[in-house]
């Protein structure tokens, strides 16, 4: 099939270069002209690991990109819509699917054959019948279902494991207004055996893709919540109440063998100092807004975004069990991107907390295996970023963990050699609460 996607970011550019590798005939396009550029020679604009292997090979056989967003559509029989959805502060911020799909309107003007558009991106339940149909009628003088087709196909990968998750999905969540707008995106999808379909109307695949993301956050704020009336307690390890929650016959299965198989969403499941990124919290305000505007208000989505709010403060909490004052207490900052294996530190959780720990007149000195570029654009002069964990964690009285970055579990064994021993703070009980003379953690 012939495929346009609108909107070379992470989740247009891997749909784009995995379905070439599937053996679609592919453009890329993107208002942005040195990602175009860098496609067109072959390299990657984003750092996913398996992405510029793929593109390499693809590139100018079964890949092409442009800025041409009209010679992009009028050349292939679907175009996939994957532009960013930020929220504004109120609501989703719909401007980027509303340009495109303008201007996809206006190339469907041109095209005498039948087309499928599809919107990749995530927008709440009601957009594309609602907002997108009728700016692709009135830009192209036709009509939805009879000359062209209209889907929705959310996105379920997963940030630094985009390739896997995309070429390995767990399920394929298609929306369409008819029959033959299904059907076309099914074909899209031909080349995936054996993966479960979830064929549906536009409104019902939206609201998956909000779901799925609304549960995962909602799980991590309800450990944070149990974590912390643990802490408030006393002689409470979260840890342990959470093992106990992911081995149950609910969530865990045995094996034939006599193992014990735990489900991955039990990651979701653990205290720590609050969830970030460019999706959860964008997509549980956006769900919730929305849900106000329809007359029903999101109660418990309200409160999931309320605890993680608050969250960052336990961290800052148990500092100041053993500093009467932060004021000119130097500590260590551990991990700044909002989650391992990525540099993103969108929505990070280091955020709230490096911000308070300054305001309270702490020295800060941090270090992240990859996202030191990321945080010297947002804390400038600041903080002092450190090229390696030895380095930061010297001459500290305290430390903290904000990332579950592998290279962290050596921790214990440097510590040993600092004395004295600095107070460590695990803001995602990472590490063995026995393995550091003083350990803190969230949820103990
Ligand atoms: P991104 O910011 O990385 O990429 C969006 C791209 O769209 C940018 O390159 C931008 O230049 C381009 N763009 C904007 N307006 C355009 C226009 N009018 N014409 C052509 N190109 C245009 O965003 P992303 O992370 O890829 O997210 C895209 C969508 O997918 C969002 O709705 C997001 O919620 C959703 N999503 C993201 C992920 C993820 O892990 N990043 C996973 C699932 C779903
Ligand atoms: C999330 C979903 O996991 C993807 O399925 C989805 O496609 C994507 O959003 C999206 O819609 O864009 P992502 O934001 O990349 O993916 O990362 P996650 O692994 O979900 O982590 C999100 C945040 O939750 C991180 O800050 C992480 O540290 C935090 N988290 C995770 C916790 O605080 N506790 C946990 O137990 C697990």
């Amino acid at each position: 099939m012939r495929v346009s996607v609108v909107g070379a970011g992470y989740v247009g550019l891997v749909t784009g270069v995995c379905l070439a590798e599937k053996g679609h005939q592919v453009i890329c396009v993107d208002v942005d002209r040195t990602k175009i550029e860098k496609i067109k020679r072959g390299v990657s604009p984003i750092h996913e690991e398996g992405l510029a292997d793929l593109l390499e090979k693809n590139v100018n056989r079964s890949i092409r990109a442009t800025t041409d967003l009209c010679q992009g559509v009028i050349d292939t029989d679907v175009t996939l819509v994957a532009v960013g959805t930020p929220f504004d502060g109120q609501e989703i911020d719909l401007a980027n699917v509303k340009e495109a799909c303008g201007q996809i309107g206006q190339a469907l003007r041109e095209k005498q054959t039948y087309h499928l558009v599809a919107i990749k991106s995530t927008v709440v339940p009601g957009t594309t019948d609602q907002v997108v149909r009728p700016i692709l009628e009135r830009a192209s003088g036709k009509k939805a279902g009879i000359e062209f087709g209209l889907g929705v196909n959310p996105e379920f990968l997963t940030e630094g494991v985009a390739v896997r998750d995309f070429m390995l999905p767990d399920r394929i969540v298609l929306g369409g207004i008819d029959q033959k707008s299904l059907d076309v995106l099914e074909e899209v999808y031909s080349a995936f055996d054996g993966v479960p379909r979830i064929r549906t109307n536009n409104k019902t695949a939206e609201m998956i893709k909000y779901t799925s993301n609304a549960l995962l956050a909602t799980m991590i704020s309800f450990a944070n919540e149990i974590g912390n009336l643990g802490a408030a307690l006393g002689d409470i390890d979260v840890v342990d109440v959470m093992h106990a929650i992911h081995v149950n016959n609910y969530l865990s299965a045995q094996l034939p063998d006599g193992h014990r198989f735990t489900a991955p969403i039990t990651n979701f499941l653990e205290a720590g100092c609050g969830f970030g990124g460019s999706c959860l919290p964008k997509d549980v305000r956006a769900l919730a807004a929305h849900g106000k505007t329809a007359g029903q208000p999101m109660l418990l989505l309200d409160a999931v975004m309320k605890v993680n709010a608050l969250q960052h403060q336990q961290v800052v909490a148990l500092l100041k069990k053993h500093f009467s004052t932060l004021d000119g207490v130097r500590i260590a900052v551990l991990g700044l991107a909002f989650k391992p294996d990525t540099d993103d530190m969108r929505e990070s959780p280091a955020i709230p907390i490096i911000n308070t720990l300054l305001a309270e007149g702490a020295i800060i000195q941090a270090y992240d295996p990859v996202a030191n570029h990321e945080a010297r654009q947002i804390f400038g002069e600041r903080i002092t970023l450190l090229d390696s964990l030895n380095e930061a964690i010297s001459n500290v009285v305290a430390i903290v963990l904000i990332t579950r970055w592998d290279e962290f579990r050596q921790i214990p064994e440097l510590l040993t050699d600092l004395n004295p021993q600095p107070v460590f703070i695990d803001g995602r009980r990472m590490l063995d609460k026995g393995s550091i003379a003083k350990y803190e953690g969230i949820g103990l």
